[in-house]
Order: C-alpha cells, then structure tokens, then sequence
C-alpha cells in the first residue's frame, strides 16, 4: 500500500482493475461491470454498464467508420475514426462531437473549443467526500472503491477528474467531476455536468418524475426517440414540477424484470437530466447542474466540485433499482443518531388549526393525542414574530407572546410531561417584508438592484450564499434549540427563487449565485445538525418540493406532499418510492372531507396511506367523535407494532396506480419472517372485477398466518396463486394484510 498525492490509500483489491495492454478499466462487484477505456488520441470511451462479466475480452470497442459531417481527430487523416460517433465518458464543446456535452467552457479569449484527453488515473481504497457537498459515503474503506481518472485539456491547461466508485456489496457505481484552473489565465464554467453516460444503440424509455405543488412526483414513462429530452428545474431548488431523478430502462422492463439504469442527482437545487439520442440511435444521459443561469468564474489554481450522481444498475425491473436506491439512501446518504430510530408518531397542528391557535388550545390537541398514543406533537407555522397569517414576521425567529403567553417552554413542557416529543416549524431560508430582520437588514434578501423583487406567497428568499446572513439565521435557531427543548425540526421552503442576484457578488459572478446559495445552505444544515445532533429533522418544501438524496444527507424524512388526500397520495407514494426509501417519506391523516381536494374516503384508507410512510396525523384530534378517536387509537398500536417492517424492510411495490381502479405494495421483514401488504381499490362498481392479490419478496418455502384471521398459507402459495380480495361496495376502500411466518 501506498499514499497518493491526494493522500489516499493505494490499494490492490480487485473491484477495479486496469489492464495496461488494452486500456480498459473494469469496476466491477457480483453483480454488475463497468467498463470504460482510453482509446486513440487519449479520448475516455465508455464500453459497457451493466450485469457483471468475469473478463472482457474487448467485444465493445466501438466499430469504425467514415461518417459524413462528423469530424475526426484533430491533426489525424483517419476519417473512421470520429467523436461524434464515439461512446464516451465525458465530453467537452466544440471538439467534433455534435451530441450534448457534459462540460462547457468560456476561456479568457472568449472561444469554446475544449478537447479533453487522458492525463492519469489512480485506483483508491473507499471514496473520498466531496468538499462542501452531501454525498454517499463509506463506513469502512472496504466497502467501495474509487477510480479517478484525470482528462485534460492540453492547450488552456483545464484538467478535469472524473470520480467513480463502486460499492462492493451494491448495485451501484457513484460519479462525481472535480474541476482544476492548472492554466494561467481565468476562465468561465458554462456548465459542468456531473456524469455522462452513452447508451449503444438500443431501443429505451425515460422514467421520469414530473408534477406540481400538492401533486408532486408522478412516474412518467415515454419512448426515448431522435432528438434532446430535458427534465429540469430552474427554480433554484429540486422542485415539485421535475424532481432530480430518471431511470433507463428497456421497454419490456416491468416492477419485477427487465434491465433499468437510475440516476438520482445528490443536490438540492437546480438541475438538469437530459436524454439525446443521436443520429446513430445512440442515447447519452448528462446529469448535473443546470447550465441555466450558472456561470462559474474559476481563476488559476481554483477548482470546482460539482456533485455527485448515483447510477444504480438492475436487471430484476424497477423494484430492484428502487430497493437498491432505498438501501444506499438510508444507510450510505443518511446520518446521525436517527438514521436507524424508529421515526415518532406525529400529531401536527397545521391542518387542525392553521394560523388560529394558541397555547390552551393547543394543549386540548396534545391531551387527545396522549390519549392515543401519538409520541410526538409538532407545532407547526405560526409559533414567532407576530406571524397570524402568512404575510409576516419570516426571519424572526422568537415566540410569538400572544399564542404563548407563558413562554415556548412552559408549552413544550407540559407536551413532555404528558410523555410525548416536542416538535418546531421553521422556515429558515425566507424573510416577510413585516419583519424586524427585513427592517435591520433590507439586502439580505435575494433582488436585482433597481428591480423590485417578485412576491411569493408575500415572502422573499435570503441570501444563503453569504455568510453573515447564515449567521444570523444559526444564532436565532441555535438559541431557541437550546432553550426551549425542542425534539423535532421541519424545515419548510414555501417559495421558489426569482431575482437571482447577490449584492456581494461581482458582476462577472452573478452566475454562481444559484449554486452557492445552496453550498451556503448546506453549510448552514451541517452546523445545525451537529450542533443538535439528537433533533429528528424533517425537510418540506410545500411538501415535497425538495426531496432529493442531498438533502437527506442532513435530514433523514421529509414531508411528502401538502396534498393529504389519501387516493392522491396512491400516485404520489408510488412515484415517490421509485427512488427514495419509505423511511424518508411522511405521510399524515387528515381530515375528510380533505382540505386539498374535497374527497371524502373512510378513515381507514386514510390511515392505510399514511401507515405506507413515517405515519402521522394531522387533523383537531378535538373534533372527533368518540368512535373515531378509539379507530385512531387502534392504528396507532398497529403501526406501532409494524413500524420497523414499514421503516426497515424491503418495499415492493405490486399493483401501479397510474394503470389501475387499485393499487398494492407490500412491505416485506429483512429476514422475511414478517410482511405487510397494503391494498387499494379507488371507485367501486356495480359490475366489479374479481381481482387477485398476488404478493411479491416472501419466502417460498415458509408458510404465514395472516395476523388478523389466523389463516396460515404458504409463501409461495401467496406469491404464485395469490388470494381473491374481498369487493366492497364503496369508494377508496382500503385492506391491510399483515403476515408472519408460523412453523407448522
Ligand atoms: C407548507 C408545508 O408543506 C405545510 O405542511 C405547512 O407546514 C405550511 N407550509 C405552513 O406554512
């Protein structure tokens, strides 16, 4: 073993390998390979991604042929030989390949032109982090290796690292780009994608996650065809319109077979996914941030870090890729003391009460859901300032005297005393124009100077990119985290960015505003976190507008949806659960009819929804009726007892929503020694179907009694011939069936 320049450990362990004849690179683990190689004139092709192989013997190097108006190397007459036709690893503008680049760059003298080729490469045990962003990690440098290979730009003297890691034990390889200024001059970043992946020719389709606010992450299949396909946000966060996922996939691949690629972007701000196939019927995918509004000054000896993408490789369909995405994310993006605890029951007061509360009432919630066994209370917007509807006091973050005459702590005592956590809303990143932080400092917020800025929801965007208005954010939360005993956190963003300047950025800078913005942001959730290391924190963004594996690096859940209807949230869990672990997801009882869409559906639907996530309720638990509060009781024991299969155990999904009058999923024990499956039928009808549930992930060999009847059957039996459903005769009924296996 040796050290490198970077310092790392050299290792020899055969996870990846460089075979100094051909060339070639091979990461590989048991079950999948990647293979990329440096090809003539130093250019990095990629070869393959996909089921392991042993050995490659050299079947994928591209053919070669003369191809009109596609360029060929430079200061060569090899006219076969040409980049617009190449698979390649990463591709800069400008050097003869007309398909979309990864890397794009203004240099000093105002040209475009950038041709990258092999300088070097090391092979390092582990994976090194990535300076100022989340990423996944390692517990131990056996888990993972890391190749990186250098490119270079010859003539402006650019050199570009290209990280990938493989797990050894996961289906899956990291990439991330580290960018270096070696040259003399300063030059500008255009756009810098994080990974390029080309796609021989092969027919495909694009799985993406497309929405809007209370309607967030709906799957969204289509053919891949002739031309660019973007999936993007330029909101200045992951956004509810577009989340920062896509899968590949062949388009006979279902839930249970088939080949699919997921790339799921570690970042929480813009980005963009785009998919081209070309003229040859080739298909590259750039994931990264978004050249929209980006321009990155990088002077001499200056670097860039752009984050990180996690290609997850499957050949057992969609719910392989999405089980091997819900392990990396709760047990290598995760953190902290929660990332293994059973996540609380929740009460929030939002849809109970609103703005309208205040410390009596507020107690009568908290009586209720003692005597129910909810563990937690959350108070949430309208706690600070002088705050009774949404216009005002954001960026003021001290107890509002009129809800709390006695103090915050007095109220998170008694909720204490009664046995339950305390739980707090902030809306960190914003200020209201009536607020005293917008009367003592008028710049901290996001404007253009001479242009009013853009109202949303009447509230505005701090600048996160500076450091003294982090500060002043840190230090008000810090000392109401000390002091008034505080369990839970959700950190909510109710807006998107509009007027993206920042006062203490040169002109030839505004281009970075968007992304530091968000290195400021995770900066400000890095010290938050440790400092308060015991704190469950929750990110929202008007629900789910920010749920991406970045931030989940700090915060291990996140409030799914403002919509709390439960047929709504069929879609949204299902699309959801495509990328991110059931862990990560909060889902809550409301009231019905719902306040989103006006649907009235049986209590027990809705806490079958809720229980397919960190379950909650959010409803006037004093507005029940006596019926309906033991129902709510009796939940609240079953989820307790179920919780760790729920939070911990592979998440199948069985029947889609978008396809179907139902929807299924199950939830199946690690050891598969327990499970629970969760069934929906939407509109019932006077001619219904006789529908089977087939079950998925049990062990065929074992047989299970259904908890609730006694009934024992085998796991192959539930599996195979599965079981009628009993019809009800109403609308969006709902069935739980919870299973454990018996010796008999
Ligand atoms: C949006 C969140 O998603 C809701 O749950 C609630 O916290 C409101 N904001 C409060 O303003």
């Amino acid at each position: 073993m040796t050290k490198s320049e970077n310092n790392l450990t050299q290792v020899n362990e055969p996870l990846i390998t460089f075979d100094q004849k051909t060339q070639v690179f091979h990461l590989h683990n048991k079950h999948l390979s990647y293979l990329l190689s440096i090809d003539e004139g130093g250019i990095l092709s990629h070869l393959y991604f996909g089921r392991r192989i042993r050995n490659y013997h050299g079947q994928r190097r591209s053919p070669r042929r003369d191809r009109g108006f596609s360029g060929n190397l430079p200061g060569t007459t090899d006219r076969t030989y040409s980049l617009d036709s190449l698979l390649r690893e990463y591709s800069g503008k400008g050097d003869g390949d007309f398909r979309t680049p990864a890397l794009v760059v203004r240099q000093a003298d105002g040209s475009h032109t950038i041709f990258l080729t092999y300088r070097s490469h090391q092979i390092v045990s582990g994976k090194p982090s990535l300076e100022g962003l989340p990423a996944a990690y390692v517990e131990t440098d056996e888990e993972a290796q890391t190749l990186i290979v250098t490119l270079e730009d010859e003539v402006s003297s650019l050199r570009v690292d290209l990280f990938y890691t493989i797990y050894r034990d996961r289906n899956v390889v990291a990439r991330s780009v580290k960018i270096k200024n070696t040259g003399r001059t300063t030059i500008h970043l255009e756009k810098v994608a994080s990974m390029q992946m080309d796609f021989n020719n092969r027919p495909l389709d694009v799985i993406s996650l497309p929405g809007a606010h209370a309607n967030e992450r709906h799957q969204q299949r289509e053919a891949v065809g002739f031309g660019i396909k973007e999936f993007s946000s330029s909101r200045g966060t992951t956004s509810h319109q577009m989340n920062s996922f896509i899968a590949l996939c062949d388009p006979d691949t279902n839930e249970f077979h088939g080949e699919v690629y997921g790339f799921s972007f570690v970042y929480s701000g813009n980005h963009k996914e785009s998919v081209e196939m070309d003229q040859f019927r080739q298909t590259r995918v750039t994931v990264g941030i978004n050249d929209d509004q980006f321009d990155w000054q990088l002077t001499p000896n200056e670097s860039f870090q752009a984050p990180e993408v996690l290609m997850v490789y499957s050949n057992h369909g969609l719910n392989g890729m999405s089980q091997t995405f819900h392990h990396l994310l709760r047990e290598r993006i995760a953190r902290g003391k929660n990332k293994y605890r059973e996540r609380p029951i929740v009460i929030n007061n939002w849809e109970a009460t609103f703005f309208d509360f205040n410390e009596s009432k507020l107690k009568k919630i908290v009586d209720e859901a003692k005597n129910v066994g909810i563990e937690m209370f959350v108070l949430d917007d309208g706690w600070f300032g002088h705050r009774d509807n949404d216009d005002s006091s954001l960026g003021d973050w001290q107890v509002f005297e009129k809800k709390f005459p006695n103090g915050l702590r007095r109220f998170s005592d008694y909720v204490h005393q009664q046995g339950m956590k305390m739980g707090i809303w902030f809306e960190p990143e914003m200020i209201s124009y009536d607020s005293d932080l917008y009367r003592q400092h008028p710049d901290y917020l996001l404007k253009v100077p001479g242009r009013k800025p853009t109202p949303s929801r009447d509230q505005y965007v701090l600048d996160m990119g500076r450091q003294e208005v982090r500060d002043n954010i840190f230090n008000q939360m810090k000392q109401l985290l000390q002091t008034e005993n505080i369990d839970y956190v959700k950190w909510d963003m109710n807006r998107h960015l509009t007027d993206v300047y920042s006062t203490v950025l040169p002109a030839e800078r505004q281009g970075e505003t968007l992304h530091r913005y968000v290195l400021g942001l995770y900066e400000l959730l890095e010290k938050l976190t440790t400092k308060f290391p015991n704190i469950l924190w929750e990110g929202c963004s008007g629900g789910g507008g920010r749920i991406d594996a970045g931030f989940m690096y700090y915060m291990p859940q996140s409030w799914a949806s403002d919509n709390t209807d439960a047929i709504a949230r069929l879609t949204i869990q299902y699309g959801t659960s495509l990328a991110y672990p059931i862990s990560s997801m909060t889902a809550h009882v409301s009231e019905s009819p719902n306040q989103q869409t006006g649907r009235a559906t049986p209590l027990k639907t809705r806490a079958d929804v809720a229980m397919s996530g960190v379950f909650g309720y959010e409803l006037d638990l004093t507005k029940m009726t006596a019926m309906e509060k033991m129902a709510i009781k009796k939940q609240v024991t079953l989820y307790k007892e179920i919780r760790p299969v729920i939070q911990y155990g592979n998440f199948i999904r069985l029947i889609n929503p978008n396809q179907n009058n139902r929807c299924a999923w199950i939830f199946v024990a690690p050891d598969k020694k327990e499970a629970v499956a969760f069934s929906f039928h939407v509109l019932s009808s006077a001619q219904p179907t006789f529908d089977v549930l087939r079950l998925a992930g049990l062990d065929s060999d074992r047989n299970y009694q259904n908890v609730a009847t006694g009934k024992v059957i085998g796991g192959d039996e539930l599996m195979n011939t599965g079981f009628y459903e009993k019809i009800d005769n109403f609308d969006f009924s709902s069935h739980l069936y919870h299973f454990k296996v018996v010796t008999v």
